[in-house]
């Protein structure tokens, strides 16, 4: 059987959705859509092939050929979807972040406890990446010891003129946020900033670059470069050094040319390219798990964990101090 999916919220990364779940995924259907704006749903509705539209949440949700719901509409309406898919039993699959604000994640976490179900998947779709996700499987073999120090980049050729400083922790950094303590299977218990000369590709708003640094439990330290006008690509790495070796992850594989007395690699430039490959395979296992009642993606509490880590990371940018993480303790239920 396939999965029956209501998609929600139509623009941009909506419409890369229906086309991934639509005509290139398998074992599952989109067989309705949503958006606000009506001329938007119809638009997907179409591009989905002529399937149902709506304009409320409620109603795509609740309709009884909907198995499963995928929310790409912005951050701020993603709570709303959220609980009414867990009010009804079905599994929700979230672009991230989770919600806005760490009380209204941390509400989503409760609902979802209280429904008893694993339904709840956000989408930091780093976790399916191949790079990400070899150096892991590295790590885990633990036969280069404890990881001591992560040194990762994030960098953009360039963001447009409202993107502040705050942004660049919800909207850039947050990847990495969620995707480090996943990968080095700890916890953040530490964020501080560091706001080196700011580049004169900026403007008074938006301190760039920036330095941020999380502290661990286990007492490892992530040092991230966030650079958005770096000018030359959109450059993503990171390094684990460990107690036996130092593990680099690949960037995707571009050919070398010799030219003009250079030899050169070229840098990815965009950031749908980089990690295209990962929301194929990220829907693909949601779509699987959500088909047999299981979660295996990042969890409502991942979610949580992520804002949380994030407000005090904006305060850290404020106040250049280091600043406490605290989320509490994971609850049994997200213990997999
Ligand atoms: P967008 O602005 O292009 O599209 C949002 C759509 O949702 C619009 O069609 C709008 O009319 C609709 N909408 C607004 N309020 C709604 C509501 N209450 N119910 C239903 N539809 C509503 O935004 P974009 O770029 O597609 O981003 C959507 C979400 O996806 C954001 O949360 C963003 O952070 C996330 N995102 C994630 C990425 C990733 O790498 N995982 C990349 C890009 C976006």
């Amino acid at each position: 059987m396939e999965l029956r999916i209501g998609l929600i919220g139509c623009g941009a990364i909506g419409k890369e959705h229906i086309k991934r779940l639509q005509y290139k995924l398998q074992r599952c259907r989109i067989v309705a859509v949503s958006d606000v704006l009506e001329s938007g749903a119809k638009a997907a509705a179409e591009l989905a092939g002529g399937v149902k539209w709506y304009m409320d949440v409620p109603s795509i949700v609740n309709d009884p050929e909907v198995d499963a719901v995928v929310v790409c509409s912005p951050g701020f309406a993603h709570k709303e979807a959220i609980l009414c898919a867990i009010e009804a039993g079905k599994p929700v699959f979230t672009e991230k972040p989770l919600a806005t604000t760490a009380a209204d994640c941390r509400e989503i976490v409760e609902a979802e406890m209280a429904s008893g179900k694993h339904l709840v998947q956000v989408g930091f779709m780093r976790r399916y990446d191949r790079g990400y996700n070899q150096v892991k499987q590295i790590l885990d073999s633990n036969e280069f010891g404890a990881p001591l120090i992560v040194k990762c980049t994030h960098r953009n050729p360039e963001v447009g003129t409202n993107y502040d400083t705050p942004m660049a922790v919800h909207d850039t950094a947050i990847h990495e946020i969620d995707v480090l303590h996943w990968l080095i299977d700890d916890e953040y218990v530490s964020a501080q900033v560091l706001m080196p000369k700011t580049t004169k590709y900026s403007h008074p708003a938006l301190k760039d670059p920036q330095i941020m640094l999380l502290k661990t439990k286990s007492g490892a330290i992530i040092d991230l470069e966030v650079f958005v006008n770096c000018k030359f690509g959109y450059d993503i790495n990171c390094e684990v050094i460990c107690e036996e070796g130092v593990v680099h992850m690949p960037a995707p594989s571009f050919p070398s040319v010799r030219r003009a007395g250079y030899y050169a690699t070229p840098i990815e430039q965009s950031w749908i390219n980089r990690f295209i490959d990962s929301y194929d395979v990220e829907l693909q296992n949601w779509v699987d798990c959500a088909k047999r009642g299981a979660v295996e993606g990042p969890t409502a509490w991942d979610g949580y964990v992520a804002a949380v880590t994030a407000d005090a990371l904006v305060k850290a940018q404020q106040t250049g101090a280091e600043e406490p993480i605290v989320t509490g303790v994971m609850p049994a239920f997200y213990r997999q």
